[in-house]
């Protein structure tokens, strides 16, 4: 039976990218016999200016009713001063919500052939191999009550909630615990136990789960901490485990690590890997339109997407080899180049990724 992809290109450079990922998606499609049906959609900003919301019903339900979901990114200032229930940014959270995308993967990885391109020094990165597991359903940025409120004084109160479940904690405790016991047997859990009531439970619920986990080594970490040694030592790391907030920030943060955002996918799955793949960068409004946004992130969400809801490996090394090909031949986007590298746009740099799958 085919299975089908609903496309949300977004806002900014969303299109751009997402056209680059769709051409490797066909291509994987037609080489490895696929059977993926396509369709497209609106989010965010584009969705507000279609239909009023940033997330469709209509959308909704195409996004529950699809295999996975491809998505580019939300956002832009044509939209910022909109009213802040029907931002674009709503459109993504409600559409993580509603799917149940509670579980949030984003790889930290050196391509070894951009080891001039990280901030830091080569010898720290290099062989730089990271996963944060983000919980993604919760926390902050779902918590209620929030909003603004009037003190006594006449001045005005903004507030947040940040409440943490064990059952939620649990569920990504899990999938934290799976993912190092494929890889690198390493879990550090993120959280801010010395201060948040969230982190304490959170920290007591990831002990209880590490029960059933004995070959996975487990640590503690402090968020501050964690930023800290995330640049200072970020070899240690094997898999971290984290709340939505302290990954929102700690991904992009790691992300730097690896040359540039711009490389960096990301995975969202439900509790049976029904997943949305998007790159973990925004929608970039200040050079939306230019052809020159590095589509290395959708393309490698693409390889995640055949890895994780379609268990298709072969066809996502082959995406992952490919990139890494065209990083051997120097060609390289603005946000990753360096001396002696060529500089490619968007579509270069996806049509050089398809020709080197084409061949493998
Ligand atoms: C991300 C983004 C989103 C988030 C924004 C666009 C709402 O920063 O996916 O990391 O904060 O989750
Ligand atoms: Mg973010």
């Amino acid at each position: 039976m085919s299975k089908q992809i609903l496309i949300l290109p977004g806002d900014g450079i969303g299109p751009e990218i997402m056209a680059e990922a769709v051409k490797v998606l066909e291509l994987a499609n037609e080489k490895y016999s696929l059977d993926f049906e396509f369709s497209h959609d609106v989010i965010g900003g584009a969705a507000i200016d279609k239909h009023g919301v940033p997330l469709a019903d209509e959308t909704l339900d195409r996004a529950r009713a699809a295999d996975a979901v491809l998505l580019g990114a939300v956002g832009g200032p044509k939209w910022d001063k909109i009213d802040r229930d029907i931002r674009p940014e709503r459109g993504l959270l409600k559409i993580r919500a509603q799917l149940g995308l509670f579980g949030n993967l984003r790889p930290a990885i050196l391509y070894p052939q951009l080891a001039d391109a990280s901030s830091l020094k080569p010898e720290i990165v290099a062989g730089l191999d990271i996963l944060i597991v983000r919980e993604l359903t919760g926390g902050i940025y779902f918590g209620s009550p929030r909003g603004v409120r009037e003190l006594e004084n006449g001045e005005r109160q903004a507030y947040d909630t940040l409440p943490y479940s064990e059952s939620e904690i649990r569920r990504i405790a899990r999938v934290g615990f799976d993912m190092a016991r494929v890889r690198g047997k390493k879990l550090c859990s993120v959280d801010k136990a010395n201060v948040l009531a969230s982190s304490q439970l959170w920290r007591e619920i990831v002990e209880q789960v590490a029960l059933d986990y004995p070959d996975v080594e487990l640590s503690h970490m402090y968020v501050d901490n964690a930023a800290m040694q995330l640049v200072r030592a970020p070899k240690q790391f094997d898999v971290i485990v984290t709340d939505n907030l302290f990954g929102d920030i700690l991904s992009d943060q790691a992300s730097m690590l690896t040359g540039s955002i711009g490389m960096l996918p990301s995975a969202s799955l439900d509790t049976n890997n029904k997943g949305m793949y998007e790159p973990c960068h925004g929608s970039a409004p200040d050079i939306a339109g230019l052809g020159i946004a590095n589509p290395l992130a959708t393309i490698l969400s693409v390889s995640m997407m055949l890895r994780y809801s379609f268990s298709l490996g072969d066809a996502a090394d082959a995406i992952e080899k490919a990139v890494s090909l065209v990083l051997d031949q120097g060609l390289r986007t603005g946000d990753i180049w360096s001396q002696g590298c060529t500089k490619v746009g968007t579509q270069e740099m996806g049509d050089a990724v398809v020709a080197a799958l084409r061949n493998l």
